[in-house]
C-alpha cells in the first residue's frame, strides 16, 4: 500500500506585487495539498470554467472514468481562503496489451482569473515528484508539448503508443521517471485504477 503522502507545498503568485517584509512570515498565496473528499464539488466547477463542456469527450477521459486517480496522487491549490484554484490528477494506466504500468496525468487546471501566476508549474512539480517518489517509472499525458516540455515530458518515446479514442499523436508526451520505465511500451494505453464502486462514479469521475 502507499504511504501517506503529507503533500504539502506552497508558493507566490508569480508577479504578485505584495511588499516583502523583513522578518515576518508571509503568508503563502497558495497551497496545494492532497485533494480531499470534500474538494469534489468544487473541482468539478473549476474544470468546467477552464475547460469547457466539451472536456468530457477527451479519449483521456475513457481512461479515467469509473476510477479513481492512484493512491495519493490526486492534488488542489487553494488560495489564502482555501478556495479550489487548481487540480491534477495521476491515473494508473497499462502501457499496451503486455506492457509496463505508467500514469496518465490529467486534467491539470487553474482558476482562469489567475492563469501565468505559477500554479500549474506548481502543482505538476509537486505532482511528478510525488509520483517519483512513490516509485512510479512513467507519466504519460496528452497536452501541448511547448507547455509540459519545460517538466521534461517529450513525444520522443510514445511513438508507439496509442490512445483509445480520437487523439492528435503529436500531443501525446511522456516523461520517464525511471531510465527504461517506457521500454517494451506499445499498444493501446488502457485503464488500469481502482474501480469506482456505484453511485462514487457521479462524484469522483
Ligand atoms: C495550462 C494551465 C494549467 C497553466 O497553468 P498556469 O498556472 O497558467 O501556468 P504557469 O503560471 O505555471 O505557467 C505559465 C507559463 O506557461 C505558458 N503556457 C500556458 N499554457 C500554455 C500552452 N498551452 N502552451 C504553451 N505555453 C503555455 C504561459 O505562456 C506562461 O509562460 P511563461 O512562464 O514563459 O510566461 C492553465 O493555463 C489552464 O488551466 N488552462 C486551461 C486548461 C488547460 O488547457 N489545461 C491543460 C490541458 S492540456
Amino acid at each position: 500500500m502507499a504511504a501517506l503522502a503529507p503533500s504539502l507545498a506552497h508558493g507566490a503568485l508569480a508577479g504578485s506585487r505584495s511588499a516583502p517584509d523583513e522578518g515576518a512570515a508571509q503568508a503563502p498565496a497558495f497551497v496545494i495539498v492532497g485533494e480531499g473528499a470534500g474538494d469534489v464539488v468544487a473541482r468539478e466547477s473549476l474544470l468546467d470554467r477552464a475547460m469547457g463542456p466539451k472536456r468530457r469527450k477527451k479519449s483521456s477521459e475513457r481512461l479515467r472514468r469509473g476510477r479513481r486517480p492512484s493512491e495519493g496522487l490526486a492534488f488542489v491549490a487553494r488560495d489564502a481562503s482555501g478556495a479550489v484554484v487548481g487540480t491534477v490528477r495521476l491515473w494508473d494506466v497499462k502501457l499496451g496489451e503486455s506492457g509496463p504500468a505508467g500514469l496518465l496525468l490529467g486534467p491539470l487546471a487553474v482558476e482562469p482569473g489567475l492563469k501565468g501566476g505559477g500554479i500549474g508549474s506548481a502543482l505538476m512539480h509537486h505532482a511528478i515528484a510525488e509520483a517519483a517518489r512513490l516509485g512510479h517509472g512513467a507519466v504519460l499525458l496528452v497536452g501541448d508539448a511547448p507547455y509540459y516540455g519545460r517538466f521534461g515530458f517529450s513525444a520522443e518515446r510514445t511513438g508507439a503508443l496509442a490512445m483509445p479514442g480520437p487523439y492528435e499523436r503529436h500531443r501525446l508526451l511522456a516523461l520517464e521517471l525511471k531510465d527504461g520505465a517506457l521500454d517494451g511500451a506499445k499498444g493501446t494505453i488502457k485503464a488500469a485504477g481502482r474501480k469506482l464502486k456505484g453511485q462514487a462514479i457521479e462524484f469522483v469521475a
